[in-house]
């Protein structure tokens, strides 16, 4: 039903707390209003006409502190003061010296000595002429002390009472100007209903509630303007490494594609970097220039036979029908440290221990080369390598894989362009389309092993092998301008670089 006449302000005033309190005692809508009391008596009654609200009467009980009380919530009952004095002396004390430091009005101190008695705290004695008391036991906290320190915050309605607190109230009834206790008339109003056309507005802007935004669909309120465009302030959370992430990334989609990880050694011999991977002694990726060898750090070469294999494929490509390097191949070079330059080492390595017929298999890490650091190119930084080796494996099977996994990190646009490596035989190189530069990103290298590559290592099936680094594919990713950015821990680009790009 619609109402014709419109609300008095302190109506409107009134209904705004009763839509957020629901239900409230008269007292309290008179402190949250901050109106008079007898005058809201009023509202509230021109509000019950209109059928908004309703008004319950309730009767309750309310307790105070008297004089003793309050005392005694301050210092403690008076047969525990005395008993707990006694322990602390630790001795017989006579009565009269007693009361002298307790200054308890007679009255009081003889009751308190006999409840003291009581309770086993304290003997009394005679000690030579005078009667003294001595300490028994130190009372602890009582629960009647408990109880006058919660009503000394203030007036309290007795209902709200535990039986067990009602109990001990009841015991100290009975001492003289503990309590006082008041009948008392609560008005409670209840909101019931106003109907959505009935005009709220008094003119002020009000702030916004769940229930005033039903009110504002009709007109009836009229609420303050939100600037939805301001910006708000930046909440620097916590959160993982955008490299993190991505590699995290990375991991996951090749773990779903049914690749299983393999790691190995950031420290190498040259052997398992580049001559098991049919990589010459004098081929230029091996100078110092590009690869970081470690001084004095020799690496021992085990397996004989294999070691032979490799040797015979570089001087003459053994008994493969391949004519090999033509060098006089060094056992002494192969056995050089360095600083893993591809994970194709871990790939190497992992072929020649394995001889699996079947495999799919990837590994992440760090690879380290002697380069300058700039904007594109790190000396250290991570690369993702993968083979599989299957009886059909093909370039074919290559692309389609290197295709699905690069489409798993988001890349769409996927090609491929011949390229060169001593290792595999064709070689390609993946590239992703970036939208934001408008051009073919290359990657890094990919192909079949040659036979001269896995035949010396017991690998009879092809194997297509991929690699790249990952801070190229990052950037991409998280559309970073610096690779640097990545490992500089620059508070402020770490905040604004987005999780989930
Ligand atoms: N190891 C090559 C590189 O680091 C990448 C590659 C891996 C190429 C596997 C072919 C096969 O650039």
């Amino acid at each position: 039903m619609s109402s014709q006449t419109p609300l008095h302000p302190l109506e409107k005033k009134a209904l705004f707390i009763l839509l957020r309190r629901k239900a409230i005692d008269l007292e309290e809508l008179a402190k949250e209003s901050n109106e008079n009391i007898d005058q809201l008596r009023r509202v509230v009654e021109w509000l019950k006409a209109k059928g908004y609200v309703d008004v319950e009467v309730k009767a309750r009980t309310v307790i105070t502190l008297g004089k003793e009380g309050k005392a005694i919530a301050a210092d403690g009952l008076p047969e525990a003061r005395l008993a707990r004095l006694l322990s602390t002396k630790g001795a017989p004390l006579p009565l009269a010296h007693l009361n002298a430091e307790l200054k308890m009005e007679p009255a009081t101190f003889n009751a308190a000595l006999g409840r003291a008695r009581q309770q086993g705290w304290i003997k009394v004695g005679k000690e030579g002429e005078a009667l003294a008391a001595s300490p028994l036991a130190s009372p602890p906290t009582q629960p009647s002390e408990v109880l006058l320190k919660k009503l000394s915050a203030g007036p309290t309605d007795k209902e709200t009472l535990s039986p067990e607190e009602l109990r001990i109230f009841g015991d100290l009834s009975k001492r003289p100007d503990y309590f006082t206790e008041k009948d008392e008339k609560a008005a409670v109003v209840k909101l019931l209903n106003v109907p959505a056309d009935v005009s709220l507005d008094t003119g002020e802007e009000v702030v916004l509630t769940a229930a005033l935004l039903d009110r504002a669909a009709t007109g009836s309120v009229r609420l303050s303007k939100l600037d939805v465009s301001s910006s708000s302030p930046i909440l620097p959370i916590g959160k993982e490494h955008p490299m993190a992430t991505f590699l995290r990334l990375v991991r996951e989609t090749l773990l779903a594609m049914g690749f299983e990880e393999v790691d190995g050694p950031l420290v190498q011999s040259s052997f398992w970097t580049f001559d098991a991977l049919f990589t010459p002694q004098e081929h230029p990726a091996r100078d110092m220039q590009d690869t970081f060898y470690l001084r004095d750090v020799k690496s021992t070469v085990g397996n004989a036979p294999l070691v032979n294999r490799v040797k015979r494929v570089h001087e003459d490509g053994w008994n493969l029908g391949s004519k090999g390097w033509r060098y006089r191949w060094s056992l002494s070079e192969a056995e050089r440290s360095v600083l893993r330059t591809h994970t194709t080492a871990i790939t190497i390595r992992y072929l020649a221990e394995n001889s699996r017929e079947d495999a799919k298999v990837f590994s992440l890490g760090k690879v380290f080369r002697n380069e300058s650091a700039n904007s594109t190119h790190l000396m250290e930084f991570n690369q993702i390598e993968g083979i599989v080796v299957e009886k059909d494996a093909s370039t074919r099977l290559l692309m389609g894989y290197l295709s699905a996994f690069l489409k798993g990190l988001g890349f769409k646009k996927v090609t491929f362009q011949p390229s060169f490596f001593p290792y595999t035989e064709p070689s390609l190189e993946p590239q992703v389309y970036s939208e934001k530069l408008g051009k073919w990103l290359e990657l890094g290298g990919s192909g079949v092993f040659r036979p001269e590559v896995t035949l010396p290592a017991g690998v009879k099936n092809p194997v297509i092998a991929w690699g790249f680094g990952l801070e190229r594919l990052a950037m991409l990713y998280f559309d970073a301008a610096d690779m640097r950015d990545f490992y500089s821990n620059r508070l402020s680009w770490l905040r604004e670089v987005p999780q989930c790009p």
